[in-house]
């Protein structure tokens, strides 16, 4: 079978970063378009690391696009620092030789979509696929799979209901469930499960690679910040997650769902309701709802490994 053809959307993000990493050293899949969003960060900074990461594992092929900067309505937060001022764990770094394409985001995805079957990775709010959809009505037949990182069933990151992909953007998020795609949704109840302790952070020190080197790098301030929220060093991999879905699916247990979000609560704005009941047990919209962290650790570190100066 061929290798699926992989558009990543993403709003770098220490945990992007890794995931993107994870997926251009991947064989099982073919990443062929990056496409920035705002999120973590603003646009102008999560397109300048996309640049930066795809520059770092040497992918000169591969295009990145700068998509929305702005959400369907009204963006609530302030500028989280939870990734640094930068969104990458404020490092050193040269101007990468890596351009935009100077396609905006939204219409690079279109074009990998009219080339061919695309499964789409979002690891960041989901505003480029609301607009894809605006723009482009019934163009969600042509992608094959949407493997998404937001939402959750139980507790969320933001505020005590929401997730912050979801939280960003829930506008978006409501057009994007509400589209006739096969979706796999990775929330938080999911990712929490997928960590990094400090002996993997000491593994990718010790490769002696500059991609090792950048990553322990980034992932230490990111470890230091879940430390001070919540009391211990774990670095959740929220975004491989989706990545991960695609190069080891039988380790990610999923189940058919239906999902909602929340647009209008007071205190419940970019909450995700997950219905798990029977009924939906065939749904073309799943979710995971376990991980084999073990395993994933393990793949994590011999693909980073493979990263060579
Ligand atoms: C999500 O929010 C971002 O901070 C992470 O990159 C991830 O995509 C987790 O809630
Ligand atoms: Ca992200």
């Amino acid at each position: 079978m061929a290798r699926p053809r992989v558009l990543i959307d993403t709003d770098p993000g220490v945990d992007d970063a890794v995931a993107i990493l994870l997926a251009l050293a991947s064989p099982e899949i073919d990443v062929v378009g990056i496409v920035a969003v705002a999120g973590n960060v603003p646009l102008e900074k999560t397109a300048l690391n996309a640049r930066r990461i795809v520059e770092l594992a040497g992918r000169h092929d591969v295009p990145v696009a700068a998509g929305c900067g702005e959400p369907l309505s009204e963006y609530l937060g302030e500028d989280s620092v939870v990734h640094g001022h930068d969104g990458l764990g404020d490092l050193d770094w040269d101007e990468p030789a890596v351009t935009l394409d100077p396609r905006h985001g939204v219409e690079l995805i279109a074009d990998l979509i009219r080339q061919g079957p695309l499964t789409i990775v979002a690891i960041g709010p989901l505003t480029n696929l609301a607009v894809l959809l605006q723009r482009h009505p019934g163009i969600e037949g042509g992608v094959d799979h949407l493997v998404i990182m937001g939402g959750a069933s139980f507790e969320g990151n933001v505020t005590p209901a929401a997730e912050f992909n979801i939280w960003a953007d829930p506008e978006a998020a409501q057009l994007v469930f509400a589209a006739d795609w096969r979706i796999t949704l990775m929330p938080l109840d999911l990712t929490h499960q997928a960590y990094l302790n400090d002996d993997d952070l000491d593994y990718f020190s010790s490769l002696g690679s500059e991609v090792g080197r950048r990553i322990a790098a980034m992932l230490e301030p990111y470890a230091q910040f879940h430390d001070r929220w919540y009391g211990n060093r774990d670095v959740i991999m929220h975004d491989a997650m989706a990545v991960y879905e695609l190069l080891d699916s039988a380790a990610i247990d999923k189940q058919g769902v239906r999902l909602a979000v929340e647009t209008n609560g007071v205190h419940s704005r970019g909450a995700t309701f997950i219905d798990r009941r029977r009924e939906h047990a065939q749904s073309r919209v799943r979710v995971g709802v376990r991980v084999d962290n073990d395993r994933f650790r393990s793949l994590l570190r011999e693909r980073l490994a493979t990263y060579r100066d």
